[in-house]
């Protein structure tokens, strides 16, 4: 009888505010992860709050991803929430600038140049930049003095976001590319990285330098990416099977190949979208290996385990057996799950969607409505967090993600109030652990990620003892992307075998 009667329909609770436009812009921006928590408290896993005189409406928990990452896209649409933000950035005709359907086209064109048979290339390739670098910065002197009792120390978040440019260009982006980074195209990603903040996502132009610089880098990156593509086509230059060859030779299924500014642009908003994510998730792993010298001893076994070498040095890591070192995925998995650094994930609404009554509703015989027009938004970052899921969730332990067998995924159950568990979770959009996202905007780059940031821990494990001298670091909010907030000073010393 329930099931038939019609239900009342009620938009959902709008979050208390004094300001009318302003909203709960301060609270939402200083900590999105407070307010979220706070918000949930007073009104349940959904709710609304103003931003900026948006409307934005919250769906929180496993159920809350499934609503907002599981959502038909002609319902909500990524691209009505991101365009104004990535295309001056990314360029047109690609991502968010196209229709979805395009766009899908173009994550499948990515997602086949990314193989196992580059990822085996790239394990060396990235442990060979990582060495570079460090042998000519000045924060690694003790280590390139091979003094193994002086400790020196290295800002996390600095030198890991420069790292993580280097081995991103040096795989994925090519050889041409790579050796411009030395010649001046650091200061233009910086100029284009700098359009991608709150404000820029607020307001698409504004008569302030930082527009004109994001402008200016994007028209320079882009007409070199295509200079590139030129000089391919023409012969005129050498280059390895990378990501641009493999687009050079990819149709979309209308037969029509890609042109060049499209390749250039796909390019641009690869860079942009793995290197902060990456970069983040390095420097809170470090952080928290710094901070946990047990785990950081573990790792480095492991290291000795598969690698060792009877003179007691370390072999070369292949990309097959970097996947099956458990203490490693689990460290990779563990600081995903507290450090998730995508925060905040919109859809704009295209028409009124019921809110399924299990996620949330004003009474039995009512339904939330989210109207046309909000935008709605999921925070993986709280399911990863919630202690009716996770035990003690606010604790960095990589060994939940393992068993005494080696891998064994204990950290999907649920547990009930006496701490037994309820349920497994599944993997889908409903899952409560997606710091890779889920349905079709799903991450294509998690593997790359993965491999990146793996060889990144590992490499620096192999070199250096790391301790935290200061406390640990809380999260910076204030870009789009949940960084270390300064000082993150990790103390290091050369390692001994190293
Ligand atoms: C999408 C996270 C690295 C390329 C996403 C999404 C998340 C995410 C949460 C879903 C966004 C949404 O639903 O709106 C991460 C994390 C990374 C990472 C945590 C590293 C730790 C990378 C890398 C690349 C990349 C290295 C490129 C090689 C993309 C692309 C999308 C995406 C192309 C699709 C966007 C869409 O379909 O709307 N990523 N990402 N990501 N990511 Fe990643």
């Amino acid at each position: 009888y329930q099931l038939v009667m019609p239900r009342d329909r009620t938009v959902p609770p709008v979050v208390f505010h004094l300001i009318p436009w302003f909203g709960s812009a301060a609270a939402y921006g200083g900590d999105p992860v407070e307010f979220f928590k706070s918000c949930r408290e007073k009104y349940g896993n959904v709710f609304t709050f103003i931003l900026l005189g948006k409307r934005v409406t919250v769906a929180l928990g496993p159920q809350g991803n499934d609503f907002v990452f599981g959502g038909k896209h002609t319902v909500i649409a990524a691209e009505d929430v991101y365009q104004h933000l990535t295309t001056p950035v990314f360029g047109k005709d690609v991502v968010y600038d196209v229709p979805n359907e395009v766009l899908m086209e173009q994550k499948k064109f990515v997602k086949v140049s990314l193989t196992v048979e580059k990822f085996r290339e790239y394990v060396g390739m990235i442990e060979e930049e990582m060495t570079e670098f460090m042998k000519g910065d000045p924060a690694f002197l003790i280590w390139q003095m091979k003094d193994i009792n002086e400790w020196g120390t290295f800002d996390a978040y600095k030198t890991l976001a420069e790292m993580t440019i280097l081995t991103a260009a040096r795989t994925l982006l090519g050889r041409e590319v790579r050796e411009s980074l030395d010649k001046g195209f650091a200061d233009l990603y910086s100029d284009l990285d700098h359009g991608m903040t709150p404000l820029h996502w607020m307001f698409s132009d504004l008569p302030l330098p930082s527009y004109r610089k994001r402008d200016a880098a994007h028209q320079k990156i882009s007409g070199f990416y295509q200079s590139i593509l030129q000089k391919r086509k023409r012969q005129e230059s050498e280059y390895e099977d990378d990501v641009m060859g493999s687009l050079m030779k990819q149709q979309y299924r209308d037969g029509r190949a890609l042109q060049d500014h499209e390749i250039a642009h796909i390019l641009i908003a690869l860079l942009m979208a793995g290197q902060h994510t990456s970069s983040s998730s390095t420097s809170w792993a470090l952080l928290h290996l710094a901070d946990r010298p047990d785990v950081a001893d573990a790792l480095y076994q492991e290291q000795v385990e598969h690698f060792g070498t009877p003179d007691g040095g370390l072999r070369d890591m292949t990309y097959e057996e970097m996947r099956k070192l458990p203490i490693l995925d689990a460290v990779i998995r563990e600081t995903l799950r507290m450090h998730t650094p995508i925060h905040s994930i919109m859809r704009q609404v295209r028409s009124d969607i019921t809110v399924p009554p299990t996620l949330g509703a004003p009474s039995e015989d009512n339904v939330y409505v989210v109207p046309k027009g909000h935008i709605v938004l999921a925070s993986p970052a709280l399911s990863q967090m919630d202690p009716k899921i996770w035990k003690d969730a606010d604790k960095w332990d990589p060994s939940r993600w393992y068993d005494a067998d080696g891998f064994a995924a204990q950290a999907h159950r649920q547990y009930d109030e006496d701490g037994k568990v309820d349920f497994i979770f599944s993997k889908g959009t409903g899952s409560p652990y997606l710091p890779f996202g889920a349905g079709r905007h799903r991450c294509i780059g998690e593997q790359f990620a993965t491999l990146q940031i793996g060889v990144i821990i590992s490499t620096f494990v192999r070199k250096i003892e790391m301790r935290l001298d200061q406390p640990f670091p809380k999260p910076d909010y204030a870009s789009m992307m949940v960084i270390p907030l300064r000082p993150c000073q990790i103390l290091y010393r050369r390692r001994k075998f190293d």
